[in-house]
């Protein structure tokens, strides 16, 4: 567990005030009673706070900060990030559907992923995005196939893995040899002049993204070098690359982790650029949860305490279709009660209703609660709500946006009729 030294994940802006724990100016216990639980509640400043960062660190540059939104894709955090200035990595169709119905612009998309469809290409040609972050060698061809039956060029950079070690866990290291993503750093030129004489394209840029929540800036100095390196070789072939896609990747406090600040990290990755001539280029990068991830809470209720032969057990109200990254990655979450007791703490598994062992929220964590109290589990602003489902037939949670002392509804809560719409049955 983190040592009680380490600030609170999404400190300042969860905070503890007149007892109880807040978002920014609202207290949670409040939101758990108004809105019901479990409930994701983000903070509006938090997320405003982390893309300030990588603006700060990009300032003076030509720079496109494009919000990884398979992180939390809900319209108003889109929104949000759209009124701020920012383009978005989509990987689907859908995903692109959502910027614009957000109110995004095209021009600032780019579009990432091994598996994009010949329909997913022609609307996204169709709607005008910046760029195709091509996979392979046979997406290359599709993609020059749609665009001429389409009557346009493609804009694209080829996804280049580096083979750097992002020393994450390895269901989200995607940089390495051996991972389905990315052209092989050997086979890249070949690939970029190949490109080149396809009519249907148009070569813009570069693009590489080695992993997730990576805590280290030792990856992002070496894969920026491998890079270049790389721009240096094409380019010696005739080919220019406008833009330089660092990707995403940088990691947040689950438990005590300190990764480097944006600013921090582009200010290393700058002095490199520049001293190595590239620091006038186009820089695009593609973060996800470092935008989000210490922004959001998920509150749920202890619906009762079973104490067992080896194990106590917390039940709650929220569970892996809500929150499916412990379950997926063992993945750790910090856990309090959002007004504490007191009293002697036990120790608890934190587990969910669905009828699944691998569903828990949290292992071996000490609480002093009783059922009808309400935890907060932290840092639950990316990969929570967007990789959640309807497993059990539980319905989504609900989401708020907290805004100092006000609080907007930006998702309600699903009802079981949404869940069956579009289902049909026999006549
Ligand atoms: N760009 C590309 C091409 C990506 O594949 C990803 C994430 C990002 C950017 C954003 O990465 P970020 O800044 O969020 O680290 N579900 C996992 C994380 C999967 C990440 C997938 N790709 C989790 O909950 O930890």
């Amino acid at each position: 567990m983190a040592s009680s030294a380490s600030p609170l994940p999404g400190a300042p802006y969860l905070h503890h005030a007149h007892g109880e724990l807040h978002l920014e100016g609202v207290a949670l216990s409040q939101l758990a009673l108004q809105y019901g639980t479990p409930l994701f509640a983000y903070s509006k400043a938090a997320m405003l706070h982390a893309l300030g960062a990588y603006q700060k660190g990009l300032a003076g540059r030509k720079a496109t900060i494009c919000y990884a939104m398979k992180a939390n894709s809900n319209l108003a955090i889109l929104q949000l990030f759209a009124r701020a200035g920012c383009g978005f990595d989509v990987v689907s169709g859908g995903e692109l559907a959502r910027v614009l119905a957000a109110g995004g612009r095209a021009d600032q998309v780019i579009f990432s992923g091994v598996g994009k469809t010949r329909q997913e290409m022609e609307h996204a040609l169709k709607a005008g995005i910046a760029c195709f972050n091509v996979e392979s060698l046979a997406e290359l061809e599709v993609l020059n196939e749609v665009a001429l039956r389409v009557g346009r060029r493609a804009p694209v950079s080829l996804r280049v893995n580096p083979n750097v070690d992002a020393k994450t866990h390895p269901y989200i290291s995607t940089g390495l040899k051996g991972n389905k993503f990315g052209i092989s750093h050997e086979d890249a030129v070949a690939a970029y002049v190949h490109a080149g004489q396809l009519q249907g394209l148009e070569v813009v840029g570069i693009d590489c993204h080695i992993g997730s929540q990576i805590t280290e800036v030792g990856p992002y100095l070496d894969t920026a070098d491998r890079i270049l390196d790389l721009v240096q070789a094409i380019e010696a072939t005739g080919v220019t690359l406008k833009h330089l896609d660092f990707g995403g990747g940088l990691g947040i406090n689950y438990r005590g982790e300190q990764p480097p600040q944006a600013d921090a990290l582009w200010a290393l990755l700058l002095a490199k650029l520049d001293a190595r001539g590239f620091g006038q280029r186009h820089l695009v990068i593609e973060p996800g949860r470092s935008l989000v991830g210490n922004a959001g809470i998920c509150l749920t209720e202890v619906l009762y305490l079973k104490p067992g032969e080896t194990k106590h057990f917390c039940i709650v109200d929220a569970a892996m279709n809500d929150l499916p990254r412990p379950a997926m990655y063992q993945a750790h979450h910090h856990i309090e009660a959002v007004r504490p007791r007191s009293g002697a703490a036990v120790t608890y598994d934190v587990v969910g209703p669905v009828c699944e062992s691998g569903d828990w929220l949290g292992r071996d964590r000490d609480l002093t609660v009783q059922a009808g109290d309400v935890l907060a589990v932290c840092s639950t602003g990316a990969y929570c709500v967007a990789m959640g489902s309807n497993y059990n037939t539980r319905n989504r949670p609900a989401e708020v946006l907290v805004d100092g002392n006000q609080v907007h509804l930006i998702r309600q809560r699903e009802t079981p009729q949404d869940q069956w719409r579009q289902e049909v049955l026999l006549p």
